[in-house]
């Protein structure tokens, strides 16, 4: 036994451990917690921002890049919001205006995937892995759920198996923004679309049902993840770090940072490649709590009724003023994180090399 493997040992046993759902799937999203001495108990992957096919795929590609399918399983999770569907999706947005980012509901969405681009582990759906996970788990670390999409997999796995809520260490969530209605009206259109809830807005009755569950912890990312947004200064220091831009474009270990960097000039690109670092703000302040400067504690719900322009919003209450009629749950949200701290981790986390993972637990140094 020599002594990485006693290391591995060791971390392996008393790491901390994360189960994910999202509607697609970031580099950093799964290399933070690794860092972090985190195990990565499942993915799933699940309709909203793209179509279940393609966030299956956008997942396998990140898990093939850094040779992490033999240890990290991958699940289908939701394939359709609970209630909500296309069409009462369109029917809302003529009554109460249009949403720029429309995601799997746009009618010009097209897959990019076919489900025989990649392999997946097929034999039971996301909700149940989930399930398993947190079950396996109750007695000795009890497991993190990090919710990245729509709630849609969690209220599944919640109501399939209720105590979920209590045997899991708690819940994170990306959306549940607040105060954004004069940005989002009076920005442009990206800025529009940043400020606009759609993990919670396509499927609000699952979001409602998550929300307000009695989980150990809830924590949610909102605002403070539209503050850390990809600048020239930062696709510079990636590019210096990389001794020049055609290192990143020719390694295809490189892939996912290359698609952050798109032709390496901030200026040059508008939308998709300049979108905030929002999964991977609430991954780092998951993993690395100490990150987290500023957060503050409401009563929180969502507007379920189909009938309202904020069908689909989080609403939040200071806990002496919640409503009584309505069910609401307990949530921290985050204001403010060391933003330095962060860009540094990313960088360092892009240039460690995680394709022995699998076998040694942990980076090791990149040869480039
Ligand atoms: C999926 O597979 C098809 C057929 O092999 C290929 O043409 C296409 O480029 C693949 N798409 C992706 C996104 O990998
Ligand atoms: C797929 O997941 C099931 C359920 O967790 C597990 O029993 C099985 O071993 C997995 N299959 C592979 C090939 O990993
Ligand atoms: C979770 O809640 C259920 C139902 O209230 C209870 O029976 C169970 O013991 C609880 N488990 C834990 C780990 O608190
Ligand atoms: C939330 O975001 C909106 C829009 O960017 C901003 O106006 C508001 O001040 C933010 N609120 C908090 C508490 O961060
Ligand atoms: C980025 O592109 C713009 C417009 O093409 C150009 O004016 C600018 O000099 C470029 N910046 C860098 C850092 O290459
Ligand atoms: C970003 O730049 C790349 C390379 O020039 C281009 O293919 C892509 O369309 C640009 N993206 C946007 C959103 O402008
Ligand atoms: C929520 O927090 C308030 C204030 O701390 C507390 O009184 C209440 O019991 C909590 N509710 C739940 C469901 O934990
Ligand atoms: C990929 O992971 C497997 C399993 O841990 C390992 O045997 C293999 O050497 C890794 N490949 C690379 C390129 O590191």
């Amino acid at each position: 036994m020599n002594i990485l493997y006693i290391l591995f040992l060791v971390s392996f046993v008393s790491s901390k451990k994360v189960f994910i759902d999202n509607d697609g799937l970031s580099a950093l999203q799964v290399l933070f917690p690794l860092k972090a001495g985190w195990e990565i108990v499942g993915i799933s992957g699940s309709f909203g921002s793209s179509s279940a096919v393609d966030s299956m795929g956008a997942g396998y590609d990140v898990l093939k890049t850094y040779n992490l399918t033999s240890c990290i399983p991958h699940y289908l999770g939701a394939q359709q919001p609970l209630l909500r569907n296309q069409q009462t999706f369109d029917y809302w947005q003529d009554m109460f205006g249009e949403l720029i980012w429309q995601g799997g509901f746009s009618h010009s969405y097209q897959d990019t995937y076919s489900w025989d681009n990649f392999t997946y582990n097929d034999s039971i759906p996301g909700a149940l892995a989930m399930i398993e996970a947190v079950k396996a788990n109750k007695d000795t670390d009890p497991v993190y759920i990090w919710a990245a999409g729509m709630m849609t997999t969690v209220a599944q796995a919640i109501s399939l198996y209720p105590n979920l809520v209590n045997e899991s260490a708690g819940l994170y969530i990306m959306g549940g923004y607040f105060d954004t209605q004069y940005a989002a009206a009076s920005g442009t259109p990206i800025v529009n679309d940043i400020n606009t809830d759609i993990n919670l807005i396509q499927d609000p009755e699952a979001a409602q049902i998550v929300l307000t569950a009695d989980w150990n912890e809830l924590v949610i990312g909102a605002n403070v993840t539209n503050y850390l947004v990809p600048s020239q200064e930062l696709y510079d220091r990636l590019i210096d770090k990389a001794h020049g831009f055609t290192t990143i474009e020719d390694d295809p270990y490189f892939g996912e940072l290359s698609a952050l960097l798109a032709t390496g000039n901030y200026t040059e690109n508008t939308s998709e490649e300049k979108l905030p670092f929002w999964d991977e703000v609430v991954t780092a302040f998951m993993v690395w709590p100490d990150l987290i400067e500023d957060s503050s504690d409401f009563s929180v719900a969502v507007d379920t009724s189909f009938y309202s322009p904020f069908y689909g919003n989080l609403r939040i209450w200071g806990h002496d003023y919640a409503p009584k009629g309505v069910k609401t749950g307990n949530a921290t949200i985050i204001n403010k994180i060391t933003d330095s701290r962060f860009y540094d981790l990313l960088v360092d986390t892009y240039f460690e090399d995680w394709r022995q993972y699998c076998s040694v637990k942990g980076p090791v140094e990149l040869d480039y």
